[in-house]
């Protein structure tokens, strides 16, 4: 491939494999393989984070013939066995970024999950109760590592990862109720800092496909569930940078 040839890259958040899914997106994986340079997981990998799930994904992942990058989500937490699944996942070719980067031919990518904590003039501040800082202090630190992993990449093309989204817009069709737990505005601080290229985000089930920054840097919500109503055919996207 030239140099400045276009990176087609597929994403989608949200795969919630579970101990029912074996087979169930290798059709999938065929697929991207075709149409896409590299396919990008944005969180919710698994549907409670247990090691039998991630043995299920690696095993369908076999059918990928192109890389892929992720980031956990909430759901890969859930049973407290993070280290177990990212051990199965290091032996396979999903490589879990998490504060991290990857770099695949002339772009870079930067993870993290992110967290919630709400948005804009509406984000919850360290004041009051312990439990209250430590929450906000988990965004904090997260769009800090999300900054650390974008400082290190020296490509001109920076792709964002996250699982949280770190904009209201793409939430939007989400009962507003549940904003704050949707993600942070926190996250936007060094998206923008760095001119990323792009960003994908999953997590928002029922939000809306894409929005942008307040630097105009286009942000795309990936979820599964949202992108196969909106198209069953195609649930996924894929963007060229
Ligand atoms: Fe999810
Ligand atoms: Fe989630």
């Amino acid at each position: 491939m030239k140099n400045n040839a276009k990176l087609k890259i597929a994403a989608i958040g949200d795969i919630h494999v579970d101990i029912s899914s074996q087979g169930k997106y290798v059709p999938l994986f065929e697929e991207l393989s075709q149409k896409a340079d590299i396919l990008l997981l944005c969180g919710d990998i698994t549907d409670r984070g247990l090691p039998e799930e991630a043995h299920i994904l690696v095993h369908d992942l076999a059918s990928l013939t192109i890389p892929v990058v992720g980031v956990f989500g909430n759901h890969d937490f859930e049973s407290g066995k993070t280290d177990e699944v990212k051990d199965i996942f290091r032996q396979s070719k999903l490589r879990i970024l998490d504060g991290t980067y990857y770099v695949f031919r002339d772009v870079g990518f930067a993870g993290v999950k992110g967290f919630g904590g709400g948005f804009e003039n509406h984000m919850l501040e360290p004041w009051g109760e312990s439990t209250i800082k430590d929450f906000v202090h988990e965004a904090v630190n997260e769009a800090l590592r999300l900054e650390t992993a974008l400082s290190k990449l020296e490509t001109e093309k920076k792709v964002v990862l996250l699982h949280y989204t770190p904009i209201p817009e793409t939430a939007e069709g989400e009962q507003k109720e549940i904003y704050p737990f949707l993600g942070s505005s926190r996250l936007m601080n060094p998206i923008n800092l760095y001119s990323a290229t792009a960003v994908f985000h999953g997590h928002t089930h029922y939000g809306k496909p894409k929005g942008q920054t307040s630097k105009g840097i286009p942000v795309y919500n990936v979820s599964l569930h949202m992108l196969r109503k909106i198209n069953p055919e195609q649930p996924y996207i894929i963007v060229e940078v």
